[in-house]
């Protein structure tokens, strides 16, 4: 069976070599294929590379104890251990990992090169329980292009981490391209350039890692030179890659107030924008994430007390002052933008909590701009960075954070992230981007852009003519006065997308560009995506989904962190399904309802729970209505019934919560069906 598989994926690449001809890379032969095992366990009673299947993974100390590796003199928050795992590419992985630590969160991430350009990508984050212990279970789809792949454990802390099991394995079938080249690049300077396309509405951007710029393979750095005009490093500026982390622990006493920098990660990147005369956004100088917790402690001691208020406005004012300025002198004028600050508003509403919060207060933000804003070169544009910022209440909450900044006249623009999904209505998304405008006196750069592929039968396709009609919304609203003046894709290649497996962006792997590409030109240039060879016709897909768990399987899936299991006690016949352990309240039981898009569609189920309240919630585009609120709490089956309109060409999933965390039981599901 094994043998057929490869075959079968064999042919698929083979058939891509030659097709893509002008290639700039030969392409890396491997050994021929070699049996792959399903799964990867970590031997922790083995050292490193002698039969462990484990590595060290950059600079922290590692102790094998009772079979377990206790992981201390973490450098850095990525710190700790990996499991390389170069022959799951083009499989869709499973990870499991137990851990034991006193950060406040750990994270399972996958790292792979993409034709030698670095990739980082979040698997599944988990919090420790009050024992410090977690358990975190999360899968990822690894491109078929990627080497070196490993999977290893981050936090979000340099505490120390004790790992009792990190497992990987496949999930279905294994393609095994242990024996397949990786494809050839297309030449990238064939393709007509987007900034070029654009020029007349705003610049077009891309972020990329400073790996593209010391590669030796020069495919993509052709490829942003034929292709955009604004850079941003996709991680190189960030406070862990800046704040000289050597230094600062070395002699607390002397950085003690004004943190030690260096540009050792984004020097590559600054150096190529100069060279080719690119202008760059500078990402980020503020933020919660990927900003050292050391940085936060007195003495930068993390064992101390936390920084005091005026300590970390020095600190701050210091950073920002240095940052700026090492800029300004060794590359004047490059940077022309700022994210001073990113992502200050929390999921749930108000002012996010971190260590700038409580070290400095909620003010922190207003003093990053003052600050900013005196030390920055008059030319250069201060901006507030968000996600999810076309959500209503995203929007009242930015709003309300800017305005005093924006009457200060410390703020210049409001960077939209835009990790959107091709549901999102561009109407609404572009209302957004006018009301910033309008309330706060700011310009607009869209600064992170990628669209989710929809999980339909044409995805590519039909991202491109999602990509066609927000591309014409953006240029409408342009015209129309919105001062939209940067728009900046995150990411070179669907590959090399933080995203990766939702393929949201303009390019292929091989450099090749998608239909989502030919969606952004045709809206500037006139003319409609074209349909591709293997372009099927869709069909609507309206058979009603029924569970009665009677034969012990279930279709849908958890929601992030949630467990489902077939249990007794059913509301009818004898098995139902239990929702559990969920980390939050919307870890819930999800069934994707794409199928009906364009129809209205009736549910019914039964649900018992020991929460006060259940709910049937949609989730579409970052909006969350409840189709039903369900009344629980005495442990007794309750039977629903609602009808829901799914919007036409919407990527949905509906799913069922309860208010409080507690298990909820679901039987005598139907979904149907009813115009
Ligand atoms: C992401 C990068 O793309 C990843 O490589 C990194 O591992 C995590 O950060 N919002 C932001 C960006 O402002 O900085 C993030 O970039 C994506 C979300």
């Amino acid at each position: 069976m094994k043998g057929k598989i490869f075959k079968l994926v064999a042919g698929v690449l083979a058939g891509m070599f030659l097709l893509s001809g002008c290639g700039s890379t030969t392409p890396t032969t491997v050994a021929g294929p070699h049996d792959v095992p399903l799964s990867i366990v970590a031997d922790f009673t083995k050292k490193e590379n002698k039969g462990g299947n484990w590595v060290t993974y950059g600079d922290c100390k590692i102790t094998l104890k009772d079979g377990t590796t206790v992981i201390t003199d973490r450098a850095a928050s990525n710190c700790g251990i990996a499991v390389p795992c170069p022959d799951y590419r083009g499989n869709t992985v499973q990870a499991s990992v137990k851990a034991t630590t006193e950060n406040d969160s750990l994270t399972v991430s996958l790292r792979y090169e993409i034709f030698g350009n670095v990739s980082y990508v979040n698997i599944a984050p988990g919090t420790p329980n009050e024992a410090g212990i977690v358990e975190i279970t999360g899968s990822i789809e690894i491109p078929a292009n990627a080497e070196n792949s490993m999977i290893y454990l981050e936090a979000n802390d340099v505490r120390d981490i004790t790992v009792t099991s990190f497992e990987l394995s496949i999930v279905g079938e294994l393609n095994n391209l242990t024996g397949v080249p990786v494809e050839s690049l297309t030449d990238p300077t064939g393709t007509a350039s987007l900034s070029a396309a654009y020029a007349n509405y705003f610049k077009f951007g891309v972020a990329s890692p400073a790996t593209v710029m010391t590669n030796p393979n020069d495919g993509f750095r052709q490829m942003i030179l034929t292709q955009f005009n604004s850079v941003t490093p996709e991680n190189e500026l960030k406070p862990e890659n800046v704040l000289d982390a050597a230094a600062c622990l070395k002699d607390p006493a002397k950085y003690n107030e004004s943190p030690a920098i260096h540009f050792d990660a984004a020097k590559p990147i600054l150096d190529f924008c100069k060279e080719n005369g690119i202008s760059m956004r500078g990402h980020t100088l503020i933020w919660h994430s990927q900003t050292p917790s050391w940085f936060f402690y007195e003495n930068y001691d993390v064992n101390g007390q936390l920084a005091s208020r005026d300590l970390m406005l020095k600190r701050m004012e210091n950073y920002i002052d240095s940052v700026i300025n090492y800029c300004e002198t060794n590359y004047p004028g490059v940077i022309y933008a700022w994210d001073v600050c990113n992502e200050c508003i929390d999921d749930g509403g108000g002012i996010r909590q971190s260590y700038w919060t409580q070290t400095i207060g909620n003010d922190f933000v207003e003093k990053a701009f003052e600050f900013a804003r005196k030390h920055a070169p008059s030319n250069v544009q201060l901006f507030y960075n968000d996600y999810n910022e076309y959500q209503g209440s995203k929007q009242d909450d930015i709003i309300n954070l800017l305005k005093p900044i924006a009457a200060a006249g410390n703020i210049d623009g409001m960077g939209m992230q835009s990790h959107i999904s091709s549901g999102l209505d561009p109407d609404y998304y572009i209302s957004a981007a006018k009301r910033y405008a309008d309330e706060l006196g700011v310009i607009i750069h869209i600064t992170e852009l990628d669209v989710t592929a929809p999980k339909s039968q044409n995805p590519m396709y039909d991202q491109g003519v999602y990509m066609q009609k927000l591309f014409t919304a953006i240029i409408e609203a342009d015209k129309a006065g919105v001062p939209i003046e940067c728009v900046t894709v995150w990411g070179l290649t669907d590959d090399m997308s933080w995203k990766s497996s939702t393929k949201p962006l303009l390019f292929y792997g091989n450099l090749s560009p998608k239909p989502a590409y030919e969606g952004v030109m045709c809206a500037v240039n006139g003319g409609e995506v074209a349909k591709p060879a293997d372009y099927v016709e869709p069909v609507v897909d309206t058979t009603p989904f029924i569970e009665d768990y009677e034969d012990k399987s279930f279709t849908g899936g958890p929601r992030y962190s949630s467990v489902q299991k077939i249990v007794g006690d059913a509301y009818e016949g004898e098995w139902c399904l239990e929702n559990s352990e969920g980390y939050d309240t919307y870890d819930g039981y999800a069934v994707d309802v794409s199928n009906y898009a364009g129809h209205t569609i009736h549910v019914s189920f039964a649900i018992k729970s020991a929460a006060d309240q259940c709910c049937l919630t949609a989730d579409i585009d970052g909006t969350w209505p409840h189709l039903a609120e369900v009344p629980t709490g005495t442990g007794e089956w309750v039977f629903v019934e609602c009808d829901y309109t799914v919007d036409a060409g919407a990527t949905l999933q509906i799913y069922w919560e309860s208010s409080d965390m507690s298990p909820f039981y679901l039987d005598s599901l139907k979904i149907e069906t009813v115009d």
